[in-house]
């Protein structure tokens, strides 16, 4: 098949980019794995952040030093800059779309306070924001004719004479390898932290294919160790309980019903009070039960629902148990400001990139911003070079090798039990490489995923089916889980301090002289893996945006 540009996600960022692309003119198609109404945009459930004209006692400026501060001094400023200032004209550009925010008394736009500032800046669509957005979005593509084809697995990107020609996927329907040539692509296909398995936000697609087919294609990724842990999630199930619930006053306390946090401090913090207050002993639970039913049922219906439903309780009378959970990687694809990469007509977007603008932790509400943003300028972007790019021939033995990949998997004697293996990783992840860590526990993850690389090659389907085979795209994903969770443990053994979301006991303090910069990872020869630090952010360089923004 043939198509301009080629949108692999069908996130927030996935359908910017195809709806800008098309309204370039050109012929677009929007790739999803499964569902588009799946994705982790879908979840995030809180809200989106923006200053607008009637936002009060807050300013773009505090909304940029915000962002950089709650990254640990990580986040590029320019890109920081151009997404906070690009905010408002996002939220009234989806407003014209059709998706109705809440309002306040006054008819405009409503907003909440989420973690890491004072200000009332994350506009909302009760706690259903992602799912929200996404639907317009979803919507927006079909009627403006962006071609959206489900259930196709993203494989490799396909190269000619080292240019950039098109991309190989899995069709689910009958477990064919096909290419797509295109002139340009966007990568938007989602992170990593549902490799945390049985401890995560995500749902188990979001096992970072994208980030493994971009190392296997030499590609840079940067800050892979920044893993966020969401401070609310029902134990056991890792169902998100929306920052919302805190921003509209619910309260985090103990067995004694006492409090012992600051709620609204940013995640990386709550997560750790929260944990090292369990390892004291304690159990962990959010009050909601002074916020009244109607307050509940207007601003926090899903965190209802997903308290009951998940927990069996009633958030009106009894307290909610809690802990955290992987829920967003703010490491990524290297990407410039304006989300080209390293290779040429190929852009990035969304939670797969790595934008500048997150640091070492991302604010909540800024995610989907960010998507928005990145996701509409990777549009532009992607069709600017379209129009000046050619198409190039596939090279049809990287689909017969990857069609050779499927087939063993489909046809081989399988030995494992997928279910576990993934289960299993999961759970070392969350003990060793978790919000807590160390170079020994990291050591041992690390072990544990060279293992579980080797015993992959014995996970093949025992089902055979060719239709829609759930099993073939189960083991394509944990493989991928792999050689992902390879690359952020080695970059977290690598920083050897601690900065927003990742803490090390043997380092606990930030080492700005040797780590105020981006761990960027990249394939050698083979599966050989090099680690350096890259774009050092001089401690000057901080003290200066400091005192401009008046950032504490
Ligand atoms: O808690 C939440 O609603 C999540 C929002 C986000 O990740 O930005």
């Amino acid at each position: 098949m043939l198509y301009d540009v080629v949108v692999v996600g069908s996130g927030i960022s996935g359908l910017y980019a195809a709806l800008y692309a098309r309204r370039a003119g050109l012929n677009v198609a929007l790739i999803c794995k499964s569902n588009p109404l799946r994705t982790n945009s879908a979840v995030a459930s809180g809200g989106i952040n923006a200053v607008l004209k009637t936002t009060r006692h807050d300013s773009i400026r505090d909304h940029v030093a915000d962002t950089i501060k709650g990254s640990d001094k990580l986040a590029r400023l320019s890109a920081v800059s151009a997404m906070v200032t690009g905010a408002e004209e996002i939220i009234y550009e989806l407003q014209e779309m059709g998706v109705q925010f809440d309002r306040d008394n006054e008819g405009n736009i409503a907003q909440r306070p989420f973690g890491g500032t004072k200000a009332k800046r994350t506009c909302y669509i009760a706690d259903k924001t992602g799912a929200s957005i996404t639907q317009t979005l979803l919507v927006q593509c079909r009627r403006e004719g962006v071609s959206i084809l489900q259930n196709h697995v993203m494989l490799g990107i396909a190269t000619y004479k080292e240019k950039f020609s098109g991309i190989t996927l899995l069709r689910r329907r009958d477990s064919q390898v096909i290419a797509f040539a295109c002139k340009s692509l966007v990568l938007a296909g989602g992170g990593y932290a549902g490799i945390y398995r049985g401890h995560s936000t995500n749902s188990q697609e979001s096992s970072g294919d994208i980030l493994a087919i971009a190392l296997r294609a030499k590609m840079r990724l940067a800050n892979m160790e920044f893993v966020q842990f969401h401070p609310t999630t029902l134990i056991g199930s890792g169902t998100l309980i929306s920052e919302a619930a805190r921003g509209e006053g619910a309260y985090i306390v103990d067995e004694r019903e006492e409090r012992f946090t600051d709620e609204l401090q940013t995640r990386d913090k709550l997560s750790r009070d929260i944990v090292k207050h369990q390892l004291e002993g304690h159990r962990v639970y959010l009050d909601f039960r002074h916020l009244g039913e109607e307050l509940i049922d207007k601003k926090l219906p899903s965190a209802r629902k997903h308290a009951l439903n998940g927990a069996g309780i009633d958030i009106l009378t009894e307290l909610l148990p809690i802990t955290p959970s992987a829920h967003y990687t703010m490491g990524g694809i290297w990407s410039r400001n304006d989300t080209s990469t390293d290779i040429p007509n190929l852009f990035v977007c969304g939670e797969c990139a790595y934008s500048g603008v997150h640091g070492a932790n991302r604010l909540g509400g800024n995610s989907l911003l960010e998507a928005a943003y990145f996701g509409r300028l990777a549009g532009l972007e992607a069709a600017k070079a379209a129009k000046k790019g050619e198409y190039h021939p596939i090279d049809y033995a990287l689909v017969d090798k990857e069609s050779r990949y499927v087939e063993s998997i489909l046809e081989g004697e399988n030995r494992f039990n997928i279910n576990t293996m993934r289960r299993n990783l999961g759970n070392n992840l969350y003990t060793n490489a978790g919000v807590f860590r160390t170079h020994d526990s990291l050591a041992s993850a690390l072990e544990y995923v060279h293992y579980l690389m080797k015993m992959s090659s014995g996970l093949c389907c025992i089902n055979k089916e060719r239709s829609d085979n759930v099993e073939l795209l189960s083991i394509i994903e944990f493989r991928n889980s792999l050689t992902v969770a390879e690359a952020m443990i080695m970059s977290a053994l690598a920083r050897e301090e601690s900065r927003g979301s990742h803490y090390r006991n043997d380092f606990p303090q930030c080492d700005d002289k040797q780590y105020e910069a981006n761990t960027i990872i990249r394939r050698l020869a083979g599966t050989f893996l090099r680690i350096t630090f890259e774009g050092h952010l001089s401690s000057d360089w901080w003290h200066r945006i400091r005192e401009f923004f008046h950032a504490k």
